[in-house]
This record gives C-alpha cells, structure tokens and sequence, in this order.
C-alpha cells in the first residue's frame, strides 16, 4: 500500500481508493460458486482468482495457453481449472467457450471477470483486419462472452475490466472507419478505443439483460505497475515502477473493483455502470453512449461473422 493508499477516504460502498481484493470480499462465503477470470497467470487477475479461490470459489482461469493457466492457478488449491484461451485468435476463443461448457458439467458460472488486456503496443499490429488491441481486449472478450451468456447464472455479472486510459479514446469513442488502426495510428489512441470499446461493450449488455437479475459492468482497477507496461519505453516503465511505490495502487488494491463487483452484495442490483475504487464513477460522456454502443455491438457482430472457423 502506498502513501497516497493510505491518505484516500472510503467512497459509499464502505470501501475506496487503499481497500484491497480481501477487505471487499471479507465475510463472503463463495463455496459453490463458479468464476471465469480470463488472464488468470499475471497480475490482477491473478489476484483475483487466488482471492475468490480463498474464499471458496471455483475457477476457471483462462491464458494464452492452457500450460501458462493451470500452472498459476496450481498453487491456488485444487477448486481450479486452467484452460487456454488465445483472445487474439477466434478459434481458440471458441475452443474456449466449448471447454468451459465441458468443465461446467451444467454448473452455471456466478460472475464473468474479462480482465485480459493488453496496452499502447507501439506499432500498428493487427488481427484479421482489426487493431489488434481492439481486437484482443473487446472482440476476443466479445466472443467469449457472449458464447458463454447460456451458461451465466440467473443472477450472474459479467465484468469488463477497462481502465480510465478509456479517457484517451478518439472523439466519439470508437472510429468505425478506422477499425484496423492503420490510420494515424497511436499507441494510447488505440489502448483508450479498446478499453472505452470495453465500456460501451458492457452498456449495451446491461441494456440486453434488463429484466432479469443478471448484470454487466465496466471497471476501472487503478494504476498499477504489472505486466501490462512491457510496451512501454524502458524510460517511462522505470518512473512508473518508482512512483508506483509512492501513489499507485498496488496488486492486491488493484484486484479490488473487479472483486466487489463480480460478488459483492452491493452490487447485485447495479449493472450497465462503471466502477472506480469499488464505487460507482462517471467515465467521459460518449463511453455511456447507447447509440454507440449499439452500433458496436453491431459492427462486432458483422466482424466476427466474418472470421474464419476451423
Ligand atoms: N495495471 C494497470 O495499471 C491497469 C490500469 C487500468 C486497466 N488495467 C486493465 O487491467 C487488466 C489486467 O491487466 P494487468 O495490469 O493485470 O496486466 P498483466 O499483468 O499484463 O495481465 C494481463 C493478462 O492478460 C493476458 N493477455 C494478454 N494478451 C492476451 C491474449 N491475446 N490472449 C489471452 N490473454 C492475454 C496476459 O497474458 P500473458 O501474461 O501471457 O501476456 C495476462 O494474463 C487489463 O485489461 C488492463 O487493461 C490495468
């Protein structure tokens, strides 16, 4: 915990800025619940999965490879699961969805943690015709979701880890007619369309789930030195890490909103919102933008209906 930690107040939840992944989810019994936590081998989601695993819940934990998910989730005890599932790459998402299926032998799953990401690649890449962290952090998470909505609870949540860098996503939010990215491309630029495409991917879910008791929310964790800035320069990856220990969130603190979200009873009844500190936040205006959102899930759809199967 840093300084800055511990200097936060606590937001109305009872919880804030300094509350870890254990303090949201301390008391709760999560025996005989089911959790899909994708990117479970690094980082917060690692700290999510041990967390929710310590307090009895079952998990699914998804990596790049099968190998990479089963030996993180390895020492988390023996109510685990390591599947892989490669967002990049649509086959293996879908391989994905039918193994989870497999490895719920008709048990439902409680929440849904789409926490994989990756961030500010410095060159244009792309994955069948679509700026590949648009492609990994929205399509890919857009794939599994939605193949696996059958099989959410009742009262399942579905949480889109996205990030307040959402801040940085071009004006409108998402540019449908620069999908690839191959125009001006930017390496913020196109990690805040992908996390703001996280936002509006869980609005337009709450919208497709009203009426029932199921939620989907966007949070963002807070800063925090991971993995997630092996794109950055080593100069600017060195003052992160340093300031890191004064004013950032650490990984325990930063596991905590997608925590409380994914089981906490406060937040059973709320969905289509963005989180902060494990409280609810306004992101910018058109990250809330039902039109858009609509329009991307749409212009989704028409992207994956397109990728080749096989
Ligand atoms: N850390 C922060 O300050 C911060 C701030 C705001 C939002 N976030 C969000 O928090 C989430 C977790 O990030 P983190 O900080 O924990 O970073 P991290 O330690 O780098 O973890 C990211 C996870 O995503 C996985 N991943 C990346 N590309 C993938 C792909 N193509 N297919 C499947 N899995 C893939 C990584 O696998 P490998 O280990 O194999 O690469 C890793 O397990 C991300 O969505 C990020 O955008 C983080």
């Amino acid at each position: 915990m840093s300084l800055y930690s511990k200097l936060q107040p606590k937001g109305p939840s009872g919880f804030g800025y300094g509350s870890t992944a254990e303090d949201v989810t301390a008391g709760l019994s999560l025996a005989g619940k089911t959790f899909l936590v994708t990117g479970c081998n690094s980082g917060l989601g690692l700290e999510t999965a041990r967390v929710l695993a310590m307090r009895g819940g079952r998990i699914i934990g998804t990596a790049r490879t099968a190998e990479k998910a089963s030996a993180a989730l390895a020492p988390l005890g023996g109510n685990t699961i390591g599947l892989e599932c490669e967002l990049s790459e649509p086959n293996s998402v879908r391989a994905s969805v039918r193994a989870v299926k497999e490895a719920l032998s008709g048990a439902r799953i409680d929440a849904l943690i789409c926490n994989a990401g990756i961030m500010a690649l410095p060159v244009n890449e792309q994955k069948h015709g679509v700026e590949l962290q648009l492609f990994t952090n929205h399509v890919g998470h857009f794939i599994l979701v939605t193949g696996l909505l059958d099989a959410l609870a009742e009262d399942g949540r579905v949480v889109m880890v996205s990030s307040r860098a959402h801040l940085r996503a071009p004006k409108g939010g998402i540019e449908f007619d620069n999908l690839s990215g191959a125009r001006d491309y930017a390496p913020w630029k196109a990690y805040g369309q992908s996390k703001i495409a996280n936002l509006l991917f869980a609005k337009e879910l709450a919208r497709r789930l009203e009426g029932t008791k199921r939620t989907a929310n966007a949070i963002h964790p807070g800063v925090i030195f991971t993995n997630l800035s092996r794109h950055m320069n080593p100069v600017a990856r060195t003052a992160f890490r340093v300031l890191g220990s004064l004013m950032m969130k650490d990984v325990a603190e930063g596991a905590a909103t997608q925590c409380y979200v994914a089981v906490h009873p406060g937040a059973s009844a709320i969905s289509g919102r963005y989180w902060v500190d494990s409280n609810v936040a306004e992101p910018r205006a058109d990250g809330t933008d039902l039109a858009t959102a609509g329009k991307l899930w749409a212009v989704t759809e028409e992207i994956v209906a397109r990728l080749p199967v096989g």
